[in-house]
């Protein structure tokens, strides 16, 4: 029956819809490097996965046997096809991160069952040649480890950005991590150079490396402060994909190699460049320590300004050139549309209108990119912080909306803050400052921020999407 499946030269038909689904799998991550056809490269991805799954059912062998329990895994694949659809229609774009972290977590976890689940069945034959210092069992053990450490991590990580986890810092945190590291590596060490006639027999030692991981996993993702999630979310990301290309190995498995290797590579490479964003080390990451607890600088008497709806929109209308700011809170209020509408009125005006995106505004790596995309916002017009900062003095107003961490000053300021270092919009250098928040409500990091008590900082407060709309009339009506 399986040679009805062998092309000439020994290519099975497995084989070529497994290169057919890679570079589905490559096509679509290029694609997701542009709003404009991120959706298609999704839609690419996902057809590259269903069609490996299909052809895993249908003609994987093993010991020239097909899949068994096909009853089970089609069961299993409904089950969670309902439950990733249900939660993923109904979750709002502000939770998304959360989402991403449960689900990278699930991917850790099955891959660190794969591991679990084929350890006791290392080949004897394996064993009797080159003893339990081979490839298949090294895999299984990193397989078992990273994804571990990748489903405990994103746990913590979950329940971080959904509220209900806090930050928990002990100074020796740091030598604490470095010490469980090392037992890890140990535990591999001490199994690989075991004289056994079966990889059974060190089964109970799997199960503790098991719950040492697990320990690792979420100390080293219990003390990062707010502003540094968006960092360790790409770390375990990377994480999950390096254990998934290890059950490819395991498994001969050359589409869950790929897709494994292009999450793990991916991964890696967003957290480089989010570390280089944020100004973090990448060893400071693996081993949980960032920014300390930071403190209020406010001074007693230290005061704000509001402005009125009508001096703001003179301000704007009677100004060269505006940079605006989008935060978290413009997402929450949904007020891209109405952003987009006010930028059109003060272009025909003659004002340059141009937005200052920071690489972390949000909840997830390019937020506002999206966000603003959606509104239908020229790209040309969404400029990199780092890129508008030295135009900043130049700029008649700079409009802050729903943003906050990402232009507090005390990145620049203040070391004993947890966000120091972070690079940020440098907002305090334009002329003047409008910030449209609701109230004095702190960002995600959870710092106060001195931008809004500087002498050029006027405040609107008011959801910023009614405020937007107001201020739109005000325009409108001058
Ligand atoms: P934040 O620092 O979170 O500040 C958002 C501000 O928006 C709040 O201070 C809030 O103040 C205001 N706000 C909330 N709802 C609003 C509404 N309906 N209308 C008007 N204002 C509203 O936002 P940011 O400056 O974008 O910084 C992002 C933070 O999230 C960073 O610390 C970043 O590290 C972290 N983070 C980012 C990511 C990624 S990858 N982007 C992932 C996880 C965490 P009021 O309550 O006073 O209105």
């Amino acid at each position: 029956m399986s040679d009805i499946y062998q092309f000439q030269f020994g290519i099975s038909i497995l084989e070529v819809i497994y290169v057919i689904a890679s570079v589905l799998f490559i096509l679509g991550l290029k694609m997701l490097s542009h709003p404009l056809t991120a959706r298609r490269g999704n839609s690419f991805a996902a057809i590259g996965m269903v069609l490996a799954i299909i052809a895993t059912i249908l003609f994987h062998k093993k010991d020239g046997q097909p899949i068994g329990n096909i009853g089970l895994i089609i069961a299993a694949i409904v089950i969670g096809t309902v439950i990733g659809l249900v939660i993923a229609r109904r979750v709002k774009m502000t939770a998304m991160p959360q989402l991403v972290s449960f689900f990278n977590g699930m991917g850790g976890a099955a891959a660190a069952l794969i591991s679990m689940m084929e350890f006791p069945h290392v080949s004897p034959e394996l064993i009797a040649k080159n003893g339990m210092a081979n490839g298949y069992v090294l895999a299984i053990l990193l397989g078992l480890t990273i994804g571990t450490v990748s489903w405990a991590g994103s746990m913590i990580a979950f329940g971080k950005l959904d509220g209900w986890i806090g930050d928990l810092r002990v100074k020796a945190m740091k030598y604490v991590n470095i010490t469980i590291l090392l037992i890890l590596i140990g535990f591999i060490v001490f199994i690989m150079t075991r004289k056994v006639q079966t990889s059974a027999e060190l089964t109970p030692v799997i199960y503790i490396m098991f719950a040492v991981a697990v320990i690792y996993g979420v100390f080293f993702v219990m003390p990062i402060g707010g502003a540094d999630m968006p960092v360790v979310i790409s770390l375990l990301n990377s994480f999950t994909g390096v254990a998934a290309a290890m059950g490819g190995f395991l498994y001969n498995n050359q589409a869950m190699l790929t897709g494994g290797i292009l999450v793990g590579s991916a991964g890696t490479i967003l957290t480089i460049l989010m570390c280089k964003a944020m100004n973090r080390s990448l060893l400071n990451v693996i081993v949980g320590v960032f920014g300390g607890g930071g403190q209020s600088n406010l001074a007693a008497g230290e005061s704000i300004k509001e402005i009125t709806l009508t001096d703001a929109a003179v301000l704007l209308s009677y100004s060269k050139k505006v940079v605006i700011v989008p935060g978290y809170g413009l997402a929450v209020a949904q007020a891209q549309h109405i952003c987009h509408e006010l930028d059109k009125l003060l272009d025909e005006k003659g004002v340059e209108v141009r937005y200052a995106i920071h690489p972390v505004a949000g909840r997830m790596p390019g937020h506002m990119n999206v966000l603003l995309a959606e509104a239908d916002v020229p790209y040309e017009q969404l400029i990199e912080s780092d890129e508008i900062n030295p135009d900043l003095p130049n700029t008649d107003v700079l409009v802050v909306i729903g943003a906050n961490d990402v232009v507090n000053p005390a990145a620049e300021d203040d070391p004993s803050s947890p966000i120091y270092g972070m690079p940020i919009v440098k907002a305090r250098d334009a002329k003047n400052i409008i910030v449209m928040k609701r109230g004095m409500g702190k960002g995600y990091a959870a710092i106060e921020n001195m931008l809004f008590f500087n002498d050029k900082t006027r405040m609107l407060f008011g959801d910023a999407k009614s405020t937007l709309q107001n201020l739109v009339n005000e325009v409108k009506s001058l």
